[in-house]
């Protein structure tokens, strides 16, 4: 019998790319709004609890919503979710998050395009802190399980407010799908990675 995945977020994005990376060898578990909508999640329905996963990626996010709404979609209501499941998880648990969630990055800056230092705006302070608390999430629930846990930044790529970027999500997915392929995955449970592998600081 073919073994799961389970990933949220999967009816377009990243999501479908991983999707449709897995689907040849996994059974894909997709969870998005019509499965089960997580702003007015309230408790994870059994048949999420019976099934076995090789992989749960805990990937879906809201573009709709601000505040408290953003951060039950993005971070609050999917780890409960992800708690409820995580004694049914084979190889691994991973949070794609965000560098918009990153703090030395964030504390520290980054570099424009015209080589100045740049700062993340307040704008969207509400989806960099739903993404921070990912983070944080993954990082707790390593300690906690004997499989790896890993946040993962995924970088910029197309998506539906963004078409026009030359990456697009398949871009990110296949490199995310190696990473999780490679037999020392244990190294990186715990740590924030990007979609490359390379280690990031928190
Ligand atoms: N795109 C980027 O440049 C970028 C950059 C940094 C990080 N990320 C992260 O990468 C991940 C994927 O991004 P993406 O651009 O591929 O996302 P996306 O295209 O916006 O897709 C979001 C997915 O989440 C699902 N979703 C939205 N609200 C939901 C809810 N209330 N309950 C359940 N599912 C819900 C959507 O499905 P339905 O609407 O069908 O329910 C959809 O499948 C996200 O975690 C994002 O934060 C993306």
């Amino acid at each position: 019998m073919r073994s799961n995945v389970l990933i949220t977020g999967h009816t377009r994005g990243l999501g479908e790319a991983l999707a449709n990376l897995y689907k040849s060898t996994h059974n894909i578990i997709g969870v998005s709004t019509s499965e089960i909508d997580f702003l007015t999640f309230s408790k994870t329905p059994k048949f999420y609890l019976n099934n076995i996963y090789d992989y749960v990626i805990i990937n879906a996010r809201s573009k709709k919503h601000q505040w408290a709404d953003l951060m039950n979609i993005n971070c609050v209501n999917q780890v409960r979710f992800a708690l409820d499941i995580k004694n049914n998880i084979n190889k691994a648990l991973v949070f794609i998050t965000s560098r918009a969630g990153n703090f030395t990055r964030t504390y520290r800056g980054f570099k424009g395009p015209d080589g100045s230092r740049m700062f993340p705006g307040t704008n969207q302070i509400d989806y960099s802190m739903s993404k921070a608390a990912l983070t944080y999430a993954a990082v707790c629930i390593s300690r906690h399980v004997s499989y790896p846990v890993i946040a993962i930044d995924p970088g910029n790529f197309a998506n539906q407010s963004n078409p026009e970027r030359d990456t697009k999500p398949v871009d990110i997915a296949i490199p995310i799908k190696k990473l999780l392929d490679k037999s020392d995955l244990k190294k990186y449970s715990g740590r924030l990675v990007r979609y490359t592998g390379e280690f990031l600081v928190w």
